[in-house]
């Protein structure tokens, strides 16, 4: 992987006083191809897909058509009709928890070290319609527990109907085995839900081989436009699920007491749809294509490597998961005591052009319960960083601890 003519792609790595950008588990920068499709759009052919048929409309449909087909196979769906266009991955998750039925006492498993958007909707189903979300403990490094996972499952018995989980979490850059936990949640007769989030964009996601039911993933994070996102799910549930969002391009027909739906996925894409990130999320696949992810996924340990072994022996700080960068992918994650994250934050970026996230990464729930209010202080890696600026964040985070210590 050529790090170095990856960074000519991107027009904020161009400049003079281009950051050290490493807020990739929020969002990426996104190329010059990406940045020109959402051009094209806006300057060219500003029209409205699925539905005009002049020649704006018909171009707009038939780029939304291609690009959900680069998606279906970046992701090796069966199917086109299996991937929905969301806004992120927090509306894919939704769209599972509000569009499946549920009877009361049925039972959700997640981890806990979910992210907000794959723990709040089972609340909120759990007040609302009486469903029972458990939560598995992970071990004391946040790695998966699969002993008290199987114990959960078996538990629930009958009652399980759903097992939602990160697949890398956004937290800590820890994976879980999804695989063997899609073979017991299924022995068990539950569906599978994935909050891919954090790893769609950093290494093959292949729904197939997983053997899951449902994947949330947000295109943001995968150098794509902002306010993007995307639901895989197998065809045979998309098309028994209720849409969350009712209206124009959902219904096949409808009279003033009938609606007839449309099959998935324009069933949950009601109402004008945002063309330009459709569109651009094309040509991220595109770009994303031509990168082999598996090299990604080493050269981002990499960085984490050197980043985890600059810091990790500083006074008063603690990586969040395991000390072994390995097992955390690009991210890097500190807890820091009564040190003030986002001070620590702004002051990496004013004195180095060092960007990261501080504080609780809507993972509340998880610092809640370990008495962390404070938050954590993250660095996350992505393609186009180098190991210049893993060890520029480690040298300017110690020198920031050190002065505020
Ligand atoms: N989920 C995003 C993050 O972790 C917003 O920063």
């Amino acid at each position: 992987m050529n790090t170095k003519k990856l960074r000519e792609d991107f027009p904020t790595l161009r400049e003079d006083d281009a950051p050290a950008y490493l807020d990739n588990a929020c969002v990426t920068l996104k190329p010059d191809s990406v940045v020109n499709a959402i051009n094209e759009y806006y300057t060219l052919n500003p029209g409205c897909g699925g539905r005009s048929v002049h020649r704006y409309g018909t171009k707009v449909s038939r780029a939304v058509s291609n690009s959900r087909s680069k998606l279906q196979h970046f992701l090796n769906a069966e199917s086109a009709s299996e991937v929905v266009f969301t806004r992120n991955a927090t509306h894919s998750l939704n769209q599972v928890a509000h569009g499946l039925s549920w009877s009361k006492g049925d039972v959700v498993l997640t981890t806990d070290r979910e992210h907000n958007s794959n723990l709040v909707p089972w609340l909120q189903l759990e007040q609302e319609q009486g469903i029972d979300h458990q939560v598995v403990a992970s071990h004391a490094d946040n790695t998966f527990d699969m002993e008290a996972f199987e114990k959960s499952c078996a538990d629930a018995g009958s009652r399980l109907k759903l097992v939602s989980m990160s697949h890398v979490g956004n937290l800590d850059g820890v994976k879980i085995p999804l695989k063997e936990i899609s073979k017991v949640a299924h022995d068990h007769g539950a569906l599978v839900c994935v909050d891919g989030a954090q790893s769609t964009p950093h290494m093959n996601v292949d729904v197939q081989d997983l053997d899951i039911d449902f994947l949330a993933f947000s295109v943001h994070k995968m150098c794509g436009p902002s306010g993007m996102g995307g639901l895989w799910g197998r065809y045979d549930l998309l098309d028994g699920l209720r849409t969350i969002q009712a209206g124009g391009q959902t219904v096949e027909n409808a009279t003033y007491d009938s609606i007839k739906w449309a099959s998935p996925p324009g069933r949950f894409e009601g109402g004008l749809g945002n063309f330009a990130g459709m569109i651009g999320t094309g040509a991220a696949v595109d770009y994303l294509s031509n990168i082999d992810l598996n090299e990604v996924n080493k050269h981002e340990i990499r960085l984490n490597q050197i980043m985890t072994d600059g810091i990790k022996d500083l006074p008063g700080i603690e990586i969040i998961g395991p000390l072994d960068a390995r097992k955390r992918g690009g991210i890097c994650s500190v807890l820091m005591g009564d040190i003030p994250v986002h001070d620590i934050s702004i002051l990496l970026d004013e004195a180095a052009g060092v960007m990261v996230r501080s504080g609780q990464h809507c993972v509340h729930s998880w610092f809640n319960s370990r008495g962390h209010s404070n938050g954590s202080l993250r660095a996350s890696a992505y393609l186009y960083n180098t190991e210049e600026e893993a060890r520029l964040f480690a040298e300017i985070f110690s020198e920031a601890v050190h002065a505020f210590s």
